[in-house]
């Protein structure tokens, strides 16, 4: 029998779910399959990161994601997750250059990959930005504390808001993208107690990506937390698998049957009709 659909998880979903202290559940994917588990399991919201660009494609920052690339794997996700709420992320210089090229951009990834919002990484200095996007109709949550996409800026992936000047800039930075019209924030690598300050300061919902547990919903990249990626995981992520090992077993089995000739074996040919293989010959070879 066919799983009764659920009804569209929207701002409106999330807004309720802070309010009644339910939490936020929320991770990124970044094609159709893992978009249908994730929706199978109930998940509230998918995030379609640019650590696509990192995770799917090898690169050593989330610089390399690009518009091109972005919006095809977000429809993807779409189609996989039809009721979750989906963001999409705007990925590096995407939305830098001018308020009339990240319009575009963001309108992209609602028109085109049929999002509920956009996420936008920055601080004070992206405010009208955010007031643009809003009043071109297109939510807007806002990425704030560690940034990837300021990792040259910043010398390095390192957790902020670590001393009371920071993490004040923070909570202020925080009010000033609330003003702008912020649908919603993501706060990442903050210690619990400015994030906390946050959450219980705003109505917006607060996502926590390795902010604490105050927050009002977390997420975490899907590849950290089912053990495909390779190397150390930043501190807050939480293993629930071993996918990588699970790949790498699978992908022996595979290998050692064939070498074997274990595989394929007579239940994966397709059979000819009776008598009709006997009637078969070599072609003859034709004349160099
Ligand atoms: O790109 C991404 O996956 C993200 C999460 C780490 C929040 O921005």
């Amino acid at each position: 029998m066919a799983m009764a659909q659920r009804e569209k998880i929207t701002l409106a979903t999330l807004r309720a779910r802070k309010k009644s202290r339910i939490p936020i559940t929320m991770l990124t994917a970044y094609d159709f399959p893992t978009a249908q588990i994730e929706e199978a399991a109930g998940i509230d919201c998918i995030l379609v990161g640019d650590s696509a660009a990192q995770v799917v494609l090898g690169h050593s920052s989330t610089l390399q994601a690009t518009m091109d690339f972005m919006i095809p794997i977000t429809a993807a996700v779409r189609r996989g997750a039809p009721t979750a709420f989906l963001l999409g992320d705007m990925p590096y210089l995407s939305f830098h250059v001018n308020t009339e090229e990240a319009i575009r951009n963001a309108g992209r990834f609602m028109a085109e990959a049929n999002c509920d919002c956009v996420k936008v990484e920055g601080d004070a200095r992206i405010v009208d930005t955010i007031r643009a996007l809003t009043a071109a109709t297109i939510p807007v949550m806002v990425h704030m504390g560690l940034r990837p996409q300021a990792v040259h800026q910043a010398g390095g992936y390192r957790a902020q808001g670590r001393d009371a000047k920071s993490g004040q800039r923070l909570i202020d930075e925080a009010r000033r993208m609330e003003d702008a019209g912020a649908c919603a924030l993501l706060l990442e690598a903050v210690p619990p107690e400015p994030a906390r300050i946050i959450a219980e300061s705003t109505d917006l919902p607060v996502i926590g990506c390795g902010a604490g547990p105050y927050c009002d919903g977390h997420v975490v990249v899907l590849h950290d937390m089912l053990g495909l990626t390779a190397g150390p995981l930043p501190k807050f992520v939480k293993r629930y698998g071993d996918i990588r090992d699970q790949m790498a077993a699978a992908v022996r089995a595979y290998l050692a049957d064939m070498v074997d000739r274990r595989y394929p074996a007579a239940e994966h040919c397709y059979q000819m009709e009776p008598g009709e293989a006997a009637k078969l010959h070599p072609a003859p070879r034709s004349n160099p």
